[in-house]
């Protein structure tokens, strides 16, 4: 029998169990999300109010979105947000969810615009615009492209640049990679695809987020190889490129770069398990 009343406290039990029982990591978080977006309040309501009894309306819509969640659709799709850098991002099917280790990526960026001046930057498959905007948001003197072949993402990135009020810094090209930069920037960053195609359906949003977004052919390097081809007079001297890749992929992208950059610096960073994370070049 399904209960007509329930207190907000007892909801959040009986998502965190729902959850648990189906080995839905971070049950409790994902049922205080879920529940707050049904609610429209925020953290701090949610425990003052833990008392208070959700009406007949709301409770159905728990419901509805536990289910969603349950049948594998990511919670950031169905509350239409995800935090990144510490920014409020709209994201929806159209666009991968940003992933918390892409920061890493972003302080090394700000890390590299802090040593030398940094005007024109271009972020390579900018997706939701994740990168993009909160470089813009921190190097308030920058220009960005931002690229993506998908013209829905592009849609998507110019939302949440608008949203943060960087609209008049980065302009959105539509294109393959390098191809529609028209001229050399003094930073590339860069998070492609980088899923092996045998690996796809490990990845726990498959289904969900846009194939295009993840899918790096047999090995995983095909899109990253690629812009490496694309690279010659796409930066400034003394320019960086910095890429978000694969656990393991460090030495193999290391090598490409090696091999058609003989006179770069590398860098490989880690993350905090220790995996191979970021790989940087600078044209010396
Ligand atoms: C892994 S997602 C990264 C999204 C975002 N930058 C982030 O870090 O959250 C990769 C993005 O690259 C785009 N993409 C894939 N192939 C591309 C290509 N050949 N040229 C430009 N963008 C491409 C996809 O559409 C997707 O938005």
């Amino acid at each position: 029998m399904i209960e007509t009343s329930i207190k907000i406290k007892e909801a959040l039990e009986h998502g965190r169990r729902t959850f648990a029982a189906s080995d839905i990591e971070d049950p409790k978080l994902e049922a205080e999300v879920l529940l707050r977006h049904v609610l429209n309040i925020d953290r701090v309501r949610l425990y003052l109010d833990t008392g208070r009894e959700l009406s007949a309306a709301e409770y159905a819509t728990y419901r509805l979105v536990l289910k969603r969640r349950l049948n594998g659709e990511p919670s950031a799709y169905i509350t239409g947000h995800r935090e990144f850098f510490g920014l409020d991002f709209y994201v929806d099917y159209r666009v991968l969810i940003p992933r918390p280790e892409t920061e890493i990526m972003v302080e090394t960026a700000l890390e590299f615009a802090s040593a030398r001046p940094v005007h024109l930057i271009a972020d390579i498959g900018t997706g939701s615009g994740a990168v993009a905007v909160s470089l813009a948001t921190r190097l308030t003197r920058a220009t960005i492209y931002a690229v993506d072949i998908s013209d829905e993402a592009l849609t998507v990135a110019a939302e949440n640049a608008r949203k943060h009020g960087v609209s008049d810094r980065i302009r959105f090209l539509r294109g393959d990679l390098l191809a529609p930069i028209p001229e050399a920037v003094d930073m590339i960053i860069a998070n492609l695809p980088y899923v092996k195609e045998a690996e796809l359906r490990e990845v726990n949003t498959w289904g969900y987020e846009p194939a295009l977004a993840l899918d790096g052919g047999k090995d995983g390097l095909d899109v990253i190889r690629r812009l490496i081809g694309q690279l010659k007079g796409k930066l400034k001297p003394g320019g960086a490129l910095l890429m978000e890749i694969g656990a393991g992929q460090g030495s193999a992208v290391t090598e490409i770069l090696a091999d058609t950059f003989p006179r770069s610096e590398l860098r490989l960073i880690s993350d905090g398990a220790g995996f191979d994370r970021v790989v940087t070049l600078t044209i010396t």
